[in-house]
């Protein structure tokens, strides 16, 4: 006898359209999607779906036609690439005999796998349990008993499955609070960030076009990155340096199309990153043939949660798959700058940080200064204002190196109390206010 290594699900993928088109590029991210959540697929189909059936989305004799395909395929779980309602859903199971999960139950399958901090977590439980409110008071019990499937079933909020509506009801109530206090703490962080007032860029970008490769190059920091979608659930947030000055970075998670609604509303808080910024870097896969319609879902998205008119730069990574300046050229013509770039092999970043350095001229104070060991008070503002990039101490006070918004230093001037920066700042006549 010997262990199998356990695999993921086996899935029937299905996908409904409308008319006799059907682009691949959907079914393609519909894969995509699956495997991210870890299924093994097994088989897809697809349904025309001009009229919809009331009770199943699809026409009777397709599901009966699925339901031979995923006896004969082996699957034990069937992935919809559409909203089902509950009602439509619990007949589909009961057709095909397996558990049905439908788009947004997928994307929150995928959530929960990849949701790391305390606030992401929350975000996918909450989400997940709206979701699946309706759906859980039935049970499962109009199907077989399953060998052990969780797609759909995963997450923070999977022991909450067998509990009842009035449980229900109370834990979604507990987890609102629990959210709305996050969503306070970090209005506080984000005010104590932007006192320093340093320029904020987002990465955006559609799931998969490389935002945390291009995050940790960027930072050097070692955000999880994999070939998954959604591998970034939570922003993540750091300091870069740029020419002139320093700026505050923000990951964000990837966008797909037709997010559901329900999805961007649960996850407006994590988004707001980029609804806050100063500037979107929207990171596109060079390589993708499908890159302009990317764009326009991104922007889509953007629009959708309220960053859509933020300056962007175009971000073209990935070029170390494509060939030639010719796979450059066929770009859509708006006035967005590009930069290309590899960000997995390091290439062009400059290239990136320039142009950042170019948008935020930002006449900055950065120097040495000796503070003697009375000057505490001028020290306490420095380190409020986020501007000691390092410091050592002796018997005479503290030398250290600093960097600071101009308009910083000169209201702290103006003020009375820093006349140590004025050497740093030679050519300045300063008014006091
Ligand atoms: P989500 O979190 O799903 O939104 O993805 P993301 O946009 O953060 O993408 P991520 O950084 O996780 O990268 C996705 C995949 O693309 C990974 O396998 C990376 O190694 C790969 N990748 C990123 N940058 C490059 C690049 O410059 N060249 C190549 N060839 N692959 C890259």
């Amino acid at each position: 006898m010997f262990e199998r290594k356990h695999k993921g699900e086996h899935a029937l993928l299905v996908q409904p359209h409308r008319g006799n088109r059907l682009e691949d590029d959907v079914l393609e991210e519909f894969v995509e999607l699956a495997r991210s959540a870890g299924a093994d697929v097994v088989a897809s189909a697809n349904a025309r779906i001009d009229r919809p059936n009331a009770a199943t989305l699809i026409g009777e004799g397709k599901v009966e036609e699925l339901k031979v395909i995923a006896d004969a395929s082996g699957a034990d779980l069937v992935l919809v690439n559409h909203a089902l309602s509950p009602v439509q859903e619990r007949n589909l199971e009961r057709a095909l005999q397996r558990r049905v999960v439908d788009r947004t139950g997928l994307i929150l399958d995928i959530f929960a796998q990849r949701a790391q901090s305390h606030e992401g977590k929350l975000q996918v439980e909450l989400a997940q349990l709206k979701h699946v409110a309706t759906r859980l008071v039935r049970g499962w019990t109009h199907l077989e008993r399953q060998r052990g499937g969780s797609i759909g079933l995963r997450g923070p909020g999977e022991t909450q499955l067998e509990t009842d509506r009035r449980l229900l009801q109370t834990r979604l109530e507990q987890l609102q609070r629990k959210l709305d206090k996050v969503e306070v703490q970090r209005t506080q962080m984000r005010r104590a960030r932007t006192r320093s007032e340093l320029p904020r860029v987002a990465l955006v970008g559609y799931t998969n076009a490389g935002k945390s490769t291009l995050f940790n190059a960027l930072t050097g920091a070692e955000a999880y990155a994999a070939d998954q979608l959604f591998a970034t659930l939570d922003p993540t947030v750091r300091r870069i340096d740029i020419p002139g000055g320093r700026a505050i970075l923000a990951d964000t998670v990837g966008f797909v199309r037709d997010l559901p609604h329900e999805l961007v509303a649960a996850f407006r808080s994590t988004l707001s990153e980029a609804r806050e910024a100063d500037l979107l870097l929207h990171v596109i896969d060079a390589a993708d043939p499908l890159r302009e319609e990317r764009i326009a879902q991104v922007d889509a998205v953007l629009a959708e949660i309220g960053a859509g008119d933020l300056p962007q730069i175009l971000v073209f990574n990935k070029i170390d798959r494509i060939e030639g300046a010719a796979a450059r050229r066929d770009v859509p013509t708006d006035a967005r700058p590009r930069v290309w770039l590899s960000a997995r092999d390091r290439i062009g970043l400059d290239h990136l940080r320039d142009a950042l350095g170019d948008i935020f001229a930002l006449r900055r104070v950065i120097g040495e200064l000796h503070l003697p060991a009375e000057a505490g008070r001028l020290r306490a503002r420095l380190h409020a204002l986020d501007a000691i990039r390092s410091e050592t101490h002796d018997d005479g006070g503290w030398n250290m190196a600093i960097d600071l918004p101009e308009t910083e230093a000169l209201r702290l001037i103006a003020a009375g109390d820093a006349d140590a920066l004025r050497p740093l700042l030679p050519d300045l006549e300063v008014d006091p206010i």
